[in-house]
Order: structure tokens, then C-alpha cells, then sequence
């Protein structure tokens, strides 16, 4: 990967230059001028996604400045270096090999001169063994019960994913009920308990490091409350497993290791659900719905690996992304699916956009000049149409949107689906084209009213437009479409990461609050007044001392 300052390109200086021409851009003019928009600026992947990105403030100029930035910033090299296992990872000495977890082909993929392929698959056998005996009902628990529940206790990325996933393809589930456990608050273990059956529960406990402070402290809770009913420590083994990468961990915490399914340190967190990450998802809706889902994504890598720029659907949301965050300013990014089971998708790219892109410091570790990732936030439609559309539409912010919708429906109810897609369809039309003074008052002329009686009504009634929407509809929501629309976001996040010259694949920003943590953890069970932090530290801990009696 070359370290290239994006800033200092002639490709930026040009985009800047066009910025300052056309910025002003009309998205009614360009539909205006060109009947051909939507062909000229939609693409299908596979015959089952389309993603329209025509409601954009782009030209095809605007797109060929673009591309140009992405050619000058070496961006071929950056994804040449990630599918051949190069350690782009570099403040952590690691290759990124996600695309190897869901490398359907075979193709050797070396990590530190070795095939990283035998060993996935290797993986991916002994899921498929352990799923098949959990959902048959051989795996039988210590009073010869099958399972009923899993709980998979972990956080950030080994549980996002897992959870997102397992709503998205509630359609798909088998009998299993799934429980997830994340925050170190104990309510939240507390209230699981509360429905499971230790004779018949599984707990995953899903943890890279194995070291992680809420999963833990989680993984001993429901251990000793397990222990507590089975009694004897021995029966561990038939409730309890491990995704991890660290086997000494493992092993420490009294986990059969038989019962151990091994992922690697070039897996980031956030990238992990094709790995021993996503045995919940396997469980749920079965290996060959899992298998599905990792087609779907080496479908999206080879594609991203592959196609022209041009035709390029990560490269070219990543690029269309960029110019909204680099050169009109917008500080966020809402994704906002059309689809109830997809609710967690927003939170699940929250961590994989903003853990992967929140980074200040440039790849050559010099704080950079220009804006990186982009605040990403979101809710199902049309939910979040009776609540924050409002500020879309007619606030002061610009946020480019991403809007997602299944042409078919699971639950084709009535005529709940039409009316879904209706709103789908109308909100991307209503952001783009808004509505003229002009038509307001046309509107309040033909209820009757006079231009007299109105007109201090009439601003408030107007509608802008002009703000851009990428749309992107997709015949149903399969495990194999969910793993190509997860691959897409995925290699965006990689082609803006690799542009603006940070790491994507770290996170140190997360590690400070957890080292204060453990500092005050210990402090929290002294008597007396604390006095070792600053005024407003001491006084919330001293506070909370005498409260807590
Ligand atoms: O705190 C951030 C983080 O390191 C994430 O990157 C990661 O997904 C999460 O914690 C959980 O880490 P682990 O899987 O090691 O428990």
C-alpha cells in the first residue's frame, strides 16, 4: 500500500476545482437534462442487486475525478495487498484476510508465506459437525436433554454481527432459541437467565482476545450459574464452547477445547462473522444458510477485486461517499433499510464504518488535514420516517442517505409490502426533487385557499430537495444477498480507508477508556474519598460511594 496524502494529488486539486464549479449542482436539472440518468448511473450485481446511485450530486465528470483520485492514490495496490494477505494491518503486524474466511474457490491466500486456506476450511468442517449435532438434537446436555437455547456471550464484533445477521435471516431460523449477550451491565445477563434452562442451554462464549472485560465477566457469570444447577464442573463441557483465537485463554477458563473453534489474529473484530464468529448464525438458521451467506460474499470480493472502477459498486459508493464527506462537508451517513429484519443493520456498520475510518492519524502516523470517516447512523424504514426524516428533509444538515428495500417480502401480508415499498420509493423522489414555492402555493390555490390567506405558511411548506440518496434494491433478502450487501459496505469502508491514508484495520482509540477502567475499577471497593483524578472524576466517583450504600 503507497502512503499518499489524497490532499496533495492533482486528482483532489481537480476535484476541488469542480467543486467550486458545479458544487451547486441541481439533482432536478441533471434528471432534466439527461433522460438516460438512471442507466447511466445504476448498476446490477448479479442479477439480484441494483443499486442506484443516479440521485447523486455527481456528473460523469464529477465520477471521472473521482476515479482518478482512486487511481492516484494507488488504490489497485491497497486491494492488490489485501486479497494477497500483505500485512496492511501495520500498527498490528497482521494481514487482513476476512475475504479468505468466505474464499469459496479455494485460491491459496497466504498469511506469513503459508496457505491460510487448509486451516478455514478445516474450521468450517467442524462448525458444520458441531451445528449439525446441536440442531439434530444429538448433542445431548448433562441430564440428556437436547439444546434448546444458545447464548452467545460477547461484544463489538463478536456480537454485532452475529446478532444483525441471525434478525436479517429470522425467516431462515430453525427451532433454536438465540440469546445474546453483550454488555457488562448485569442486567442484561440477569434477564437471559431469567428464560433459559440450564439442561438445555449452549453458551458460545465469542471472544478474539479471550481477554475482553464485559464477556468475561459475562462468560463467568453464566458458569457459575450454570455450575450452580449441573453441579459438578465436569458438564461444562457440553454447554459451554468457545470462539477464540487464543487457546491458552480458552483452555484457562475451563473450556473443553475439543469445544474450541479457532479463528486467527489477521480476522479484525468487525470483519469476524464469516469466521468461528458466526456459529451463532450457523446454529440458527443452519451451515448451509451460513455456507449461502459466504457465497454471497466472495461473490461481492470478486467482483470488487475485479471489475473496472467504473463498474465497480464498492469503489464507486466509496468514492460517491468521499466527495459528500471530503468536499461538501457532510459530517454523517445514514443507512436506513427498508426491511424490519435488517433493524440492526445500521448499529452492525456504526462499528464496521466508524471503528474501522474514526482515525485522525495518517498511515505515515502524522495527524491528517482533511476529514475521514463519517458518522454513521440509522433505523429501519419507515420507522425512522416518524421520527428524524424531518432534519433530512428540511435541516441544515446535508446527509447523504442509503436507502435499502427487498422487492419481495417474507411476510407478504395484505398490502403491507406496497405500501412499504411505496414510502421506499417516494422518500429517495421527495429528498431529491423537494417541492417548489411554486407548487406550494399551486396546492393551496387548489384547496380553496387564497395567496392572502397563505403566504405566511408558504416557507415552511417548501421543500429543498437536493439532497442525494444512493437507492439500493435487491429481490430478497437470502442469506447469499445479505453476504454480498455486507461484502459491499465492507470493501467501501476499505476503498475510503485505503484513500485517505489511515489504517482501517485498528482500533486503538478504544483502549484508553478500557485502561482507565481497570485503574478505577479497584477504587470503586476502597473506603474513603477518592482523590487521584481530576475534580469532576472524583467528584462522580465520590458521589456514586455515597450513594451506593
Ligand atoms: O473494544 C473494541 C474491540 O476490540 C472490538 O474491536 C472488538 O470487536 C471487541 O472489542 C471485542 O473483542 P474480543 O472479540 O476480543 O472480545
Amino acid at each position: 500500500m503507497k502512503n499518499i496524502n489524497p490532499t496533495k494529488t492533482q486528482a483532489w486539486q481537480a476535484l476541488e476545482a469542480h467543486f467550486a464549479a458545479h458544487g451547486k449542482m441541481q439533482l432536478k436539472d441533471l434528471f432534466a437534462k439527461d433522460a438516460q440518468r438512471f442507466d447511466k448511473f445504476s448498476l446490477t450485481f448479479g442479477g439480484d442487486i441494483l443499486v442506484d446511485y443516479s440521485k447523486n450530486l455527481i456528473t460523469e465528470e464529477t465520477l471521472k475525478l473521482l476515479i482518478a483520485l482512486a487511481k492516484e492514490t494507488d488504490l489497485r495496490s491497497a486491494i492488490d495487498a489485501m486479497f494477497n494477505g500483505d500485512k496492511i494491518n501495520m500498527t498490528e503486524g497482521r494481514s487482513v484476510l476476512h475475504v479468505a474466511l468466505r474464499n469459496r474457490s479455494d485460491r491459496p491466500i497466504e498469511s506469513d508465506g503459508k496457505d491460510v486456506m487448509p486451516e478455514v476450511n478445516a474450521v468450517l468442517a467442524k462448525m458444520k459437525g458441531f451445528c449439525e449435532k446441536v440442531i439434530s438434537g444429538e448433542w445431548k446436555g448433562y441430564t440428556g436433554k437436547a439444546i434448546q437455547h444458545v447464548v452467545n456471550i460477547g461484544i463489538g464484533g463478536s456480537d454485532l454481527g452475529p446478532v444483525m445477521i441471525t434478525e436479517a435471516l429470522r425467516p431462515y431460523k430453525n427451532h433454536l432459541q438465540m440469546h445474546f449477550v453483550s454488555n457488562v451491565d448485569g442486567t442484561h445477563i440477569a434477564e437471559t437467565l431469567k428464560k433459559i434452562d440450564p439442561e438445555t442451554t449452549l453458551f458460545l462464549v465469542a471472544s478474539k482476545t479471550f481477554t475482553t472485560q464485559e464477556t468475561m465477566t459475562n462468560a463467568l457469570t453464566a458458569r457459575d450459574w450454570f455450575i450452580k444447577s449441573a453441579g459438578d464442573k465436569a458438564h461444562v463441557a457440553k454447554h459451554f464452547a468457545a470462539l477464540s483465537t487464543n487457546g491458552k485463554a480458552v483452555a484457562e477458563f475451563g473450556i473443553d477445547t475439543n469445544n474450541m473453534f479457532e479463528f486467527w489474529d489477521w480476522v479484525g473484530g468487525r470483519y469476524s462473522s464469516w469466521s468461528a464468529i458466526g456459529m451463532p448464525i450457523a446454529l440458527s438458521v443452519g451451515f448451509e444458510n451460513f455456507e449461502a451467506l459466504l457465497q454471497g460474499a466472495f461473490e461481492m470480493d470478486m467482483h470488487f477485486a475485479t471489475a473496472s472502477y467504473e463498474q465497480n459498486v464498492p469503489v464507486l459508493l466509496a468514492l460517491i461517499g468521499l466527495w459528500y464527506n471530503n468536499f461538501y462537508g457532510a459530517e454523517s451517513e445514514a443507512i436506513l433499510p427498508y426491511d424490519q429484519y435488517m433493524h440492526r443493520f445500521p448499529a452492525y456498520f456504526q462499528q464496521g464504518n466508524m471503528e474501522s475510518n474514526g482515525k485522525y492519524v495518517d498511515r505515515d502516523g502524522n495527524p491528517v488535514d482533511y476529514q475521514t470517516g463519517p458518522i454513521i447512523w440509522g433505523e429501519p424504514g419507515t420507522n425512522g420516517q416518524h421520527a428524524f426524516y424531518q432534519l433530512i428533509h428540511q435541516g441544515t444538515k446535508l446527509i447523504p442517505c442509503d436507502f435499502l428495500a427487498p422487492a419481495i417480502s417474507h411476510n407478504p401480508l395484505g398490502d403491507h409490502h406496497p405500501k412499504l415499498l411505496a414510502n421506499f420509493f417516494a422518500q429517495t423522489e421527495a429528498l431529491a426533487f423537494g417541492k417548489s414555492k411554486e407548487q406550494v402555493e399551486a396546492e393551496f390555490l387548489a384547496a380553496g385557499k387564497t395567496l392572502e390567506q397563505v403566504k405566511d405558511l408558504v416557507p415552511f411548506k417548501v421543500f429543498e430537495g437536493n439532497r442525494p440518496t444512493n437507492s439500493i434494491l435487491f429481490k430478497q433478502l437470502t442469506p447469499k444477498t445479505l453476504g454480498s450487501l455486507i461484502a459491499m459496505y465492507e470493501h467501501k469502508i476499505f476503498v475510503q480507508g485505503a484513500i485517505w491514508n489511515i489504517f482501517s484495520f485498528d482500533q486503538w482509540g478504544v483502549e484508553l477508556g478500557k485502561q482507565l477502567a481497570n485503574q478505577i475499577l479497584p477504587e470503586l471497593g476502597t473506603a474513603g474519598a477518592i482523590t487521584s483524578h481530576d475534580s469532576s472524576t472524583n467528584g462522580l466517583i465520590n458521589t456514586w460511594k455515597a450513594w451506593k450504600a
